[in-house]
């Protein structure tokens, strides 16, 4: 199939033209950061407001660059949810506008599952299921099983802060400008890991839960303190990111060792992070298992990935372009499709 793809959830307005669900002809984002960081977060009423101003240029550029008219596609899938309702809204009546126009199918996809397949863009290889996808993002962290496109259940997941949101809230503690998770891994490469011993966060018996908001507090406490304020700003940084990837790692671990799986996928914004790719990888090697991680343009959201779920959950996830309707907590798992056509 050829799949225009659509995705405006968070802060990100991108469009993309993919082939076959890996084969991507184009891929545009039109990046906020600029409109946002002033503020040190993501304003939801001003992405509302970009996206509406931006999707439908990216979308136009991003088949002008894949040099395909719409008439060509054959589908448009867009991301239907989880995410900032304002903005959701805007990609969702633009593609439903866009399918009941032309006549082309319709396919409303979950952000996170778009996050799953973003390792296999650009690649010749097929998932081979079951697969454990550790997805950690400014949203979300979570662990999740996945045992066809269509079947995958959560296992663990963040009690609190979602991994990102903790880089981006210590890089505002330590200074640096929003986004701050890649600026604490560029700083943190000239400090030392092991300079701070910051509070690991080990889950109940059983379960494979995370949390990073005792890490946050206890930095902000340091670094309000005597020495925190002495103290060298990329040990800290290296500290913390350390501390982070040792809770990300250890529930992978742990994971591992309940169940065998065909391959470990890394995912989301914060699967650029390279301390945390770094401990993937070595991790995939002890086990023996294959660790996928997705190409730094396919870590961050994207409308690439929102195709490629589409082309792979096909008609589990066709949605009515009359009726399909944005939904802010779209479950992780896909029990039907979100509006079945009417035939
Ligand atoms: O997946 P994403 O683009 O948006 C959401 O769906 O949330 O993730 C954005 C998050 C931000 O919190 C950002 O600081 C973090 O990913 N991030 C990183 C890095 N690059 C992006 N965190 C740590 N290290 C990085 N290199
Ligand atoms: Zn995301």
């Amino acid at each position: 199939m050829l799949l225009l793809g659509l995705e405006t959830s968070c802060d990100d307005t991108a469009a993309a033209v993919v082939r076959d669900g890996r084969t991507v002809l184009s891929n545009v984002s039109a990046n906020q950061d600029a409109f946002h960081a002033k503020y040190g977060g993501i304003v939801p009423e001003i992405a509302g407001r970009r996206h509406l101003a931006l999707l439908c240029a990216t979308a136009e550029d991003a088949l002008g660059r894949a040099n395909i008219a719409l008439s060509e596609v054959d589908g448009i899938a867009v991301t239907a949810g989880p995410g900032l309702i304002g903005s959701l809204v805007i990609g969702v009546a633009s593609a439903k506008a866009l399918a009941f126009a032309s006549g082309k199918s319709l396919y409303a996809v979950n952000h996170l599952h778009g996050h799953i397949f973003a390792a296999y863009m650009d690649r010749d290889e097929e998932p081979r299921y079951p697969l454990l996808v550790l997805l950690v993002s400014g949203g979300h962290s979570l662990l999740a099983e996945v045992q066809s496109p269509t079947a995958m259940r959560i296992i663990g997941k963040t009690l609190d802060d979602a991994a990102g949101e903790a880089f981006d809230k210590t890089a505002r503690l330590l200074g640096l400008p929003f986004p701050g998770g890649p600026q604490v891994d560029r700083l943190a490469a000239t400090g030392r890991a092991d300079a701070h011993a910051f509070p690991r966060h080990r889950p109940e018996s059983g379960t494979l839960n995370m949390s990073f908001s005792g890490l946050k507090t206890s930095v902000r406490y340091f670094l309000e303190s005597e020495a925190g304020r002495r103290a060298d700003r990329a040990d800290v940084a290296a500290s913390f990111q350390a501390a982070v990837v040792d809770v990300l790692i250890d529930r992978l671990r742990r994971a591992l060792n309940r169940n065998a799986y065909q391959a470990i996928v890394l995912s989301g914004g914060v699967a650029a992070n390279s301390a945390l790719q770094r401990a993937f990888i070595d991790t995939g090697i002890q086990y023996g298992i294959t660790a996928l991680v997705p190409a730094p343009r396919y870590c961050t959201d994207n409308a690439a990935m929102i195709a490629a779920a589409a082309d792979r959950q096909g008609e589990a996830v066709r949605a009515d372009p009359l009726t399909l309707t944005a939904d802010p907590n779209l479950p992780f798992e896909l029990h039907a499709a979100p509006t079945k056509v009417q035939s």
